[in-house]
């Protein structure tokens, strides 16, 4: 695993749009992986800003997204296939249809993982895959405790991640929900190149599991350091306690 500690926000997602860059102008067909959340923002901004220089085109790529709230109304402005389309999919060239989510407004929600599993494979799976990462070591949705080999499934959120994305929701943790469908941790691992972006002092036990401690479903990202082409980005907050 590879481990970039850079000064802020602005300096991680220059490196992540330049990989994205390479990554589609070498195979504009790409299949990139999404997460929402606040860490991937800058990412998006930079990727939209190249769009409008004329430097990146998304036209002939496709993207997964890693999860989605259960129980959310179409037109929620949280849920999160609403989320991606407002932060990058939007403010870029995808075709239609080339962007998707887990279907957590599916009558059938098993079938729903099923189905999204076949779609990730039929892709050729996933070339580069964007990450953040939980208070709790979560990764996508996979909460502590999370099967190691785990594929897309429904999830009940801990009461902390509940907490932590309540911001999102006018700061009422009741108004948050409490399942959601997620990519499973072996889901995420089949991706070519995990990066993986944190930044913040409530990060640095996360991260400090994630790159010191053992490999262990306590915390889930910690998966991740038996990837083969792993990137993870902090800035010095997110960094603080690696020894
Ligand atoms: C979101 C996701 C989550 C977030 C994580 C960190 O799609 O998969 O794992 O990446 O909860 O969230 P932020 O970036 O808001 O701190």
């Amino acid at each position: 695993m590879e481990v970039v500690i850079l000064p802020g926000t602005e300096q991680i997602a220059v490196l992540v749009a330049d990989a994205i860059e390479n990554l589609l102008a070498d195979r504009p067909e790409a299949v990139l992986g999404l997460a929402t959340g606040s860490s991937p923002l800058a990412v998006y901004d930079e990727l939209a800003r190249r769009y409008d220089a004329g430097r990146i085109s998304f036209a002939r790529a496709r993207a997964f997204m890693l999860d989605e709230y259960v129980g959310l109304p179409a037109d929620h402005p949280e849920l999160y296939r609403n989320v991606i389309e407002r932060e990058i999919a939007g403010r870029v060239d995808f075709a239609e249809g080339a962007v998707q989510g887990p279907d957590g407004l599916a009558a059938d929600l098993p079938a729903a993982c099923a189905a999204y599993e076949r779609a990730i494979a039929e892709s050729g799976g996933v070339d580069l895959q964007i990450l953040g990462i939980g208070t709790d070591g979560h990764i996508a949705f996979n909460e502590p405790g999370s099967s190691l080999a785990s594929r897309t499934r429904i999830k009940t959120l801990t009461g902390q991640t509940r907490r932590d994305n309540a911001r999102f929701f006018d700061g009422d943790v009741d108004a948050v929900p409490q399942h959601c469908l997620t990519q499973g941790l072996g889901t995420i691992m089949d991706a070519h190149h995990l990066v993986l972006v944190a930044t913040g002092e409530n990060k640095a036990e996360a991260v400090r599991q994630l790159v010191e401690g053992p490999v262990s479903a306590t915390w889930p990202a910690t998966i991740m350091q038996h990837h083969q082409h792993a990137t993870v980005l902090l800035d010095e907050a997110a960094a603080s306690r690696l020894e």
